[in-house]
């Protein structure tokens, strides 16, 4: 025994400093990292619950890149660490509320891998937790050599300690457009080995542990780095990177490995980050994926200004209008006045126009500053000034990212000239263009697509609705003219979908999963479920549903997508819409369950009002909203958009009921939601007009 003790206490030397945790500032939540055998970097997550209970969470679980020129997953040695603390508030441009707190720990782990120096950077939240990996350099850097790394795979996994339940769509899912699907994640579940099959996932995972306990696993800060993807490899979550193509085929390194990224000098990866929380509501109230990002880059962002919008757009995929020149050519000046004309008087902000420009005939071509003949685009521009209703101006490249890139600046100097500050740019093809050939849209060349178009739209003032975009993650906090963006099966697909349109349940998924992860151009509001082109597509909805999504989908671009005569069928009820306001104070999920429902509750941002959205899957349900967030003492108005006694979506979806009341902080409301209905209300200090 004697003999083994020098051995132990040589053992316990090298653990000590071989490991090191970090804890969130209160303690909830800690992250605790190690070199492992043959120096594998690893680390592990615990929960310090109410109950004065520690569970382990995520179990070890690998770090680390591979790279053509060094295998960074092993191989290490710690050469120190540094430990800091957080604390601060920060008022957003717009958002889901005004100031977001940010309090969290971070521990800097330096690691040396022969001549390569890297830092794993953790961040650990009271809700969750976020690790990348900086500045890999290497010592030839310091010799004034070139050092580059061509990054081949990337090792961060996530072994979760608990069988759980899995929101997610496939990571080849065209622009995200898919419905998603639940799927469970067995703790010992022996899936495939390799790193992309049919079962790789994109990111976001919304997951809920058998437990009750939630998770969000996602990425922040992306910015020139391909997105993530996740796949199931033994029961742990493995990052599977977008790949880097050449002729539409994955390009390969030297030793035969598919090339993910080009990183030529000290760079830091996005935040792989993890929501970790006890319940659904402070899962979706988890502001770590803004923090996680980089503070306003624009100085004055006073041009930047939430608005709700109309458009020529749902008559073309109802197929009513064309977006070519033609007999039922949509965007005609006449059409636009008079699109212009009505949302004025409703108080709408803008009106997106589509089909302006020529290029439609075979969607190849594109030209952005040439309108089609029966566009007088001065004219147009004088109208909308006169009347102070703006033009979302639309410029689909139809996957021809570069040329669009290219001409970005005349582009641009085009639309400002004709007062439009805000363009909704479009990616239609699976694979697009760059300037590196043809890509995946959300690989690294396609990443550095967007940023370059919203950084020049910085410039001319100009904000974004980005669709065929790839996955947010948190990018609005540090350029908030990227306002909205697509990435989502959205209502467009009710139009046309020859699966007969997304179910009742969709909707009710969307707030949990993709809308977590950013605003979302979902365009809610149709009016008039009748299809005259395809009639066995359609809605599944009821009116009143309609109106909840404008509450419970976010997004500081708001489109109502129907056409003004199907408002006029319903004005009472598009009062909600023209009343809602799309910039918040604040904002909480009320009650819900993943892909059955929800209600939340937002205040208009600068005013004492709130709005209450639900909405529905196919099975009917009472709402039970407690009206404890007004403020106590106070009568404040209501107008309540309810279901009507016999709404159903399939055969009453025109049923509804509005009713006018005063209520106070101590009411309660029982609000029956129909088969794939929903409900609005708006709780104002005055007595709306
Ligand atoms: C797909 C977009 O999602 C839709 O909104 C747009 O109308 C078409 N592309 C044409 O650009």
């Amino acid at each position: 025994m004697k003999k083994l003790f020098p051995l132990f206490a040589a053992l316990l030397i090298f653990t000590s400093c071989n490991r090191v945790s970090v804890s969130s500032p209160e303690g909830h939540l800690s992250v605790s990292f190690r070199l492992a055998r043959g120096g594998v970097p690893q680390y592990s997550v615990i929960r310090h619950s109410s109950e004065n209970r520690k569970d382990t969470l995520i179990r070890w679980s690998s770090l680390g890149l591979t790279a053509e020129e060094a295998d960074l997953t092993k191989g290490f040695i710690m050469t120190g660490w540094k430990k800091r603390d957080h604390l601060s508030e920060w008022e957003t441009v717009w958002g889901e509320e005004r100031t977001i707190r940010d309090s969290h720990y971070e521990m800097d782990v330096h690691l040396l891998h022969k001549f390569t120096y890297m830092t794993i950077e953790f961040r650990v939240f009271e809700d969750g937790f976020a690790i990348r990996y900086k500045h890999p350099v290497s010592l030839f850097n310091f010799l004034g050599k070139d050092y580059s790394l061509t990054i081949t795979n990337e090792a961060t996994e996530y072994r979760f300690t608990q069988d759980a339940e899995a929101w997610s769509i496939p990571w080849r899912t065209e622009y995200y457009e898919g419905l998603w699907e639940k799927r469970t994640i067995h703790r010992e579940n022996n899936a495939s080995g390799s790193e992309c099959t049919s079962d790789t996932l994109c990111s976001p995972i919304t997951i809920a542990f058998a437990d009750g306990s939630y998770g969000f696993v996602h990425e922040a800060a992306l910015n020139d780095y391909p997105a993530q993807n996740l796949h199931v490899h033994e029961g742990a979550l493995r990052t599977y990177l977008t790949p880097w193509l050449e002729d539409g085929k994955e390009r390969l390194s030297s030793d035969g490995e598919s090339i993910k990224a080009y990183e030529s000098r000290p760079f830091s990866t996005p935040w792989r980050m993890v929501i970790l929380t006890e319940n659904l509501q402070d899962m979706v109230a988890s502001r770590i994926m803004l923090n996680l990002n980089e503070p306003c880059r624009i100085k004055d962002t006073s041009w930047i200004k939430p608005m709700k919008f109309m458009g020529i757009w749902w008559g073309m995929h109802i197929k009513t209008m064309t977006w070519e020149q033609g007999p039922k050519h949509g965007a005609t000046t006449e059409n636009m006045e008079r699109y212009l004309r009505f949302a004025q008087a409703h108080g709408i902000d803008a009106v997106l126009a589509e089909g302006w420009n020529k290029g439609w005939e075979d969607w190849k071509h594109f030209e952005f500053t040439t309108p089609y003949d029966d566009w007088d685009m001065a004219y147009l521009s004088r109208l909308s000034d006169s009347l102070g209703v703006q033009i979302v101006g639309h410029n689909e490249t139809g996957g021809n990212a570069a040329a669009y890139e290219e001409d970005l600046d005349s582009i641009y100097r085009y639309h400002t000239k004709y007062g439009i500050h805000a363009i909704k740019t479009g990616y239609v093809a699976p694979i697009i263009r760059t300037r590196d050939g043809l890509q995946w849209n959300k690989g690294q060349s396609g990443v550095r697509h967007y940023r370059n178009v919203i950084k020049t739209a910085a410039k001319y003032h100009i904000v974004i609705d980005n669709h065929e975009p790839v996955m947010p993650t948190g990018l609005q906090r540090t350029y908030p003219n990227l306002m909205s963006q697509e990435g989502v099966r959205g209502q467009e697909w009710n139009a046309w979908s020859t699966d007969g349109g997304s179910p009742c349940e969709h909707v009710t998924v969307l707030p949990y999963t993709r809308i977590m992860a950013g605003p979302v151009d979902y365009t809610p509001g149709v009016f008039h479920f009748e299809n005259p082109v395809i009639p066995t597509t359609r809605v599944h909805s009821t009116l009143m549903n309609q109106l909840g999504l404008f509450v419970c989908f976010y997004s500081p671009l708001q489109m109502a997508c129907d056409l003004p005569e199907h408002y006029m069928e319903h004005a009472d009820a598009f009062r909600f819409i023209e009343q809602v306001p799309c910039d918040w104070e604040r904002s909480m999920l009320v009650d819900g369950a993943i892909g059955d429902f929800c209600i939340f509750a937002r205040q208009g941002r600068g005013t004492k009002d709130w709005y209450i959205g639900g909405i529905t899957d196919e099975e009917a349900r009472e709402a039970i909203v407690p009206l404890s967030m007004l403020d106590e003492g106070e009568t404040y108005t209501m107008t309540l958009y309810r279901d009507g006694d016999d709404a159903d979506w399939e055969t009453h979806p025109y049923d509804y009921k509005i009713e006018t009341r005063k209520v106070h902080s101590g009411d309660t409301l029982h609000i029956r939601m129909a088969k794939g209905g929903g409900f609005a209300a708006s709780i104002c200090k005055k007595q709306a007009q």
